[in-house]
């Protein structure tokens, strides 16, 4: 029997959502209608990029898809690629809003430079 883990959506009003541990982030996301950005859903367009604000620890291994996209210094400050990003614990994750909904809380967020 898996627990759950409570993913709150800080770009979203603060919506917390559910999820059974080990969860893939923009799936519970695209489920609960948690608000993050994406395209592809396959690590390639980069769209899904967020900030994990709180529960960095509770995240998975960072895969080679996400170093396409994120500097170092990215992951540092606990950026993460939401489609390639699993779930083992209570997180809190924001992201960039561009379409006038939710709370901008990464407004100086540039995409990582190749
Ligand atoms: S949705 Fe395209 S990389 Fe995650």
């Amino acid at each position: 029997m898996s627990s759950m883990v409570k993913i709150t959506f800080l770009s979203n009003g603060g919506k917390v959502a559910q999820a059974p541990e080990n969860s893939n982030l923009l799936r519970v996301s695209l489920k609960e209608k948690g608000g993050i950005p994406f395209k592809c859903g396959g690590g390639l367009c980069g769209t899904c990029k967020c900030r994990i604000e709180q529960g960095l620890e509770n995240t998975d291994a960072i895969k080679p898809k996400e170093r396409k996209h994120l500097r170092p210094e990215d992951f540092e400050a606990g950026y993460r690629m939401a489609c390639q990003t699993f779930v083992l614990g209570d997180v809190a994750v924001s992201w960039v809003v561009r379409d006038g909904k939710g709370v901008v809380t990464d407004a100086e967020a540039q995409p990582a430079a190749s």
